[in-house]
């Protein structure tokens, strides 16, 4: 993903609200005439959920100091650029992107910053690769972004935050919102966990999670906004611990969450197998706005692999929870991340990850070819499996998963669901949105204005990534 800040979506959201409280404007005032013209930023963001939040959350402390938001990159004083590092492709990148900036740093005095996994890992190596960067900032840092700003504005070159060893939340007064329909929002940072192939436990820091009362402050906020679906996000999500003397667990805040007035969607994401309970089957079974989708990411259906990943789970345990989701009173959707060609994956362990797809009728999966990644433990493993042949796997697991999708999807003809409808396509007058089970369903519909709206639709045909549906009510 790379995308830019979009203007003015904060007050795109309050158009959907159903009336109650203020919305909190981001937006920048206009400028006073006669007044300096405000400095301008702008951010380019690669990578997860938790790298596009964080980019809103930097928006926000940069509109809090008096920065305004460019258009484009050529336009802004101020260039951060939030990387990612998960693979090998996406850290590739950085360096020939931030070779695209290098001219307007040098002629035209711009400022360049890097952001996010890959300034953690490579950290002061970027000033010399690149040395038209002023900032290096990984993201256990970012609360500490006003400082180093402040440094830059003063004339600082080469300003670092590259502390990982933290117990500290990033928590802004304002977060730029980009997605005018869901609202981010970060329960719990960094990673105790040390799977073998996964760089996050050394770009993000040791697992910290946010006070209760500060999460739910943030949510009654975004309620009176307008907004009516939040999605918590955490590299382990469902590892939450509320440190305040409330001690909710995740369960327990999911079902305060859910419980503020106005909210009437909740997701969540990512959900480690290892902590996910029945106790958060029970919340979901019991509060109609906790969403119908968990994504619960197996990596391989072989236990050896598992084993050799640090995964802390077998694949039996992995299917006695999803035997678990499957029980609840309603359908719950589950989604999953794959890994294959890990080094030592044998063509038996990659057919035991078919079988597990077969048996957990997954709705999605995001799959990828294992990709060694610098400082961590399956970096040097033997037994490597050769680029060709990771295709293969990866090409075999897709075209299975999407025919178990389709199946899966053309059962739905002819069911009605509850949509949010998040997009429009002008030309072709179509809409589109998504069921509490994360599925996309397209439609047209007469109506002039839906963006934002909860929709009932039923499905009349189906493919494996999405629905057709007709606007019911
Ligand atoms: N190689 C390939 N895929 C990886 N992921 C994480 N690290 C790697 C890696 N080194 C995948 C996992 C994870 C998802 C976000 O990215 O499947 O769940
Ligand atoms: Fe990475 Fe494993 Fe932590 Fe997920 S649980 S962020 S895969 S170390």
């Amino acid at each position: 993903m790379n995308r830019a800040f979009d203007i003015g979506i904060e007050s795109l959201a309050a158009t959907t609200s159903s009336g109650a409280g203020p919305a909190p404007s981001c937006a920048p005032e206009p400028a006073r005439r006669g007044a300096p013209a405000a400095k301008s930023f702008y951010i380019e963001t690669f990578g997860c959920q938790m790298n596009d939040h964080d980019s809103e959350k930097v928006a926000g402390v940069l509109l809090g100091r008096g920065y305004r938001p460019a258009e484009t990159p050529a336009d802004a004083d101020l260039l951060l650029y939030n990387t990612c590092s998960i693979r090998e492709k996406a850290a590739q990148k950085v360096f020939s992107r931030l070779g695209d900036f290098k001219a307007a740093a040098r002629d035209r005095g711009k400022v360049v910053g890097v952001l996010g996994c890959v300034a953690q890992q490579e950290g002061e190596e970027i000033f010399e690769r690149a040395p038209w960067v002023s900032l290096v900032c990984g993201s256990a840092s970012y609360r500490r972004l006003p400082e180093l700003v402040a440094q830059i504005e003063s004339g600082g070159r080469r300003v670092t935050g590259l502390d990982l060893d933290t117990d500290e939340t990033f928590e802004t007064e304002l977060t730029r919102r980009d997605n005018p329909i869901r609202a981010y929002l970060t329960i719990i940072e960094g990673c105790d966990y040390s799977c073998a192939y996964c760089v996050v436990p050394r770009t993000r820091g040791p697992e910290r999670s946010r006070s209760s009362a500060s999460i739910l402050g943030e949510v009654r906020r975004l309620a009176g906004a307008g907004y009516t679906e939040i999605q918590l996000l955490g590299q382990t999500v469902n590892s939450y611990r509320d440190p305040s003397a409330r001690g909710l667990n995740f369960a327990g805040l999911l079902v305060a969450v859910a419980a503020v007035p106005g909210i009437r969607r909740v997701r969540f994401t990512t959900s480690h197998p290892s902590d996910f309970t029945r106790e958060i089957i029970e919340a979901i079974d019991a509060t109609p706005a906790l969403c119908d989708h968990i994504h619960l990411p197996v990596q391989s259906g072989s236990t050896r692999i598992l084993r050799s990943m640090r995964r802390t789970y077998t694949r039996q345990a992995y299917l006695d929870k999803i035997s678990w989701i499957r029980a609840a009173r309603r359908p719950i959707s589950i989604t999953s991340d794959v890994i294959v060609g890990f080094p030592g994956e044998t063509e038996a362990d990659f057919e035991e990850t078919l079988t597990l797809l077969d048996a957990a009728q997954f709705d999605g999966v995001f799959s990828f070819k294992f990709s060694p990644r610098p400082n961590t433990p399956a970096q040097h493993m033997d037994s490597t499996i050769s680029e060709v042949e990771q295709g293969r796997r990866l090409a075999v697991l897709q075209e299975h998963q999407r025919q178990i999708q389709l199946a899966r999807n053309q059962k739905l003809v002819g069911s009605e669901h509850e949509v949010l409808v998040d997009s429009h396509h002008a030309a072709r007058n179509q809409w589109a949105g998504r069921t509490s089970g994360n599925r996309i369903v397209n439609f047209t519909s007469p109506h002039l204005s839906l963006l934002g709206e909860y929709i009932q639709a039923r499905v009349v045909r189906a493919g494996p990534n999405s629905l057709v549906g007709e606007h019911v009510s």
